[in-house]
């Protein structure tokens, strides 16, 4: 699919998104891990979800759907039946990790893979880490297919250093770590997401962590304890999707005259980096009301067009906000000067190379976009004069990049954007719902 985004129109109005992608994830893989009927609503019905939907009922897990409601039928961690076919995660990372840790977890033997995409993803930082507990996991070079055996139990708890701030691969590891013979611990560089922590304590699991001060840099730690008894079912009410609602953040941000507000956005501090970038470059942007929900703070976002200035994130800042590089890039090229982004090479290992990518497509939108080994600059003008650009199968490039057109002088058109529909099939109805301007066509 085509579309073009034909720019100076306002956006005003209201919107509310569907539920947090990893939060999503999560609910549906650690329901059919508790003993159980658990009850999720608003949950995130998108390319990327689907999978581990599918996988539930080749693990012979019941669910049901009822709009957003989500009902799950969880069998315990002895439940888990064997899966008869090859498990496709599509392109989903967080399926392909998150079901690895369940499988080890649940003691089941399968096949994990997926499409062409997800099979360039590095899938060693779970398989080496799962091998050391005991787990009989094999990559093929390091990526998908992964095949699980059956293994022997308990696994061994123990310590995990990890390169990388990773919540994928921290998640995966404390579903292991739940039939361990001891307690583990999983340190990190960065704090990354927190809602495995969050959800699995509500559900009756000893999951914490901390940030402790290291020679150089903080360490986080998360601590898990073996399960002493099942986990216990879910009942929660999803908050919609910050990495979706930044978006629309953005393009308010840009679209003249625009004021918008984006209702019941999860607000979790492990994920509100990109709020905190925009408030240094002088955003008007307004947290309208903030509550709880199923232990996620949450709340509105009100947003007014604004005249950017060019800011530097890097650090920990980079892993609080490592899903919205994509827009934020499109920010800075809406910035006069010079906007700095360093300490993020594993933009690289997304659902494309997102600093090769974002920075190629900028450029053909007339912006100075330099990529860096670890990120990369932007040397913003302040407006963006329009063009062709292409998604390259990466959802959130394909989003920031018709968003890029909201405020641009000439229509920006994007090739590939059907891929949206992997985590927003909402995202142009919401947008024109806020008098955007897009025309897409098949192509
Ligand atoms: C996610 C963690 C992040 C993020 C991804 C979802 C999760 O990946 O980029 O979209 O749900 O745990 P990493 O764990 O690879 O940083």
């Amino acid at each position: 699919m085509r579309c073009i985004v034909k720019g100076g129109k306002p956006l005003r109005g209201k919107v509310r998104l569907p539920g947090d992608k990893s939060l999503s994830h999560r609910a549906i893989c650690f329901a059919a891990l508790a003993e159980g009927s658990s009850e999720i609503e608003n949950v995130l019905l998108a390319g990327v979800t689907q999978p581990m939907l599918d996988a539930l009922s080749a693990f012979g897990i019941a669910w049901s759907l009822n709009e957003q409601r989500l009902t799950v039928e969880g069998k315990g961690l002895d439940g888990w039946q064997d899966p008869q076919a090859v498990i496709g995660c599509g392109n989903s990372a967080t399926t392909m990790r998150l079901l690895a840790g369940a499988m080890a977890a649940t003691n089941v033997g399968g096949v994990l893979d997926g499409s062409a995409g997800l099979r360039r993803r590095p899938m060693e930082r779970i398989v080496q880490p799962l091998r050391n507990m005991g787990v009989e996991i094999e990559a093929t070079n390091g990526c998908a297919p992964l095949t699980l055996r059956h293994s022997k139990r308990p696994l061994r708890g123990m310590d995990h250093q990890l390169a990388v701030a990773s919540a994928q691969v921290k998640t995966c590891l404390i579903l292991a770590a739940l039939v361990g013979d001891r307690p583990t611990r999983i340190f990190e560089p960065g704090p990354s997401r927190d809602h495995t922590e969050r959800m699995l304590g509500s559900m009756g699991a000893k999951v914490e962590s901390n940030k402790t001060d290291g020679k150089e840099m903080a360490i986080y730690q998360t601590y898990v304890e073996p399960l002493a008894k099942p986990l216990k079912p879910l009942k929660m009410n999803l908050p919609g999707d910050i990495s979706s609602a930044a978006f629309f953040v953005v393009g308010g941000l840009i679209a003249p005259e625009s004021e918008i507000e984006i209702e019941n956005v999860g607000l979790n501090p492990t994920r509100t980096g990109l709020l905190d970038a925009l408030g240094e470059m002088q955003a008007a942007l307004s947290i309208l009301q903030t509550m709880e929900q199923g232990g996620e703070p949450c709340g509105c976002i009100g947003i007014r067009h604004s005249t950017l200035k060019p800011t530097k994130v890097m650090g920990e800042q980079v892993v609080r906000m490592i899903d919205e590089f994509p827009v934020f890039g499109v920010a800075a090229a809406y910035a006069a000067g010079e906007t700095l982004v360093a300490d993020a090479q594993e933009l690289r290992y997304k659902e494309s190379d997102r600093i090769a990518m974002l920075c190629q497509e900028l450029r053909k939108l007339g912006v100075e976009a330099i990529e860096t080994a670890d990120g990369f600059r932007v040397i913003g003008k302040g407006k963006i004069e329009g063009g062709e650009v292409e998604a390259h199968g990466d959802h959130r490039l394909a989003m920031a990049l018709m968003v890029a057109g909201l405020g641009s002088r000439e229509a920006v058109v994007v090739n590939g954007a059907e891929v949206v529909n992997e985590s927003l099939p909402q995202f142009i109805p919401l947008l024109r719902s806020l008098g955007a301007q897009i025309l897409c066509e098949d192509s």
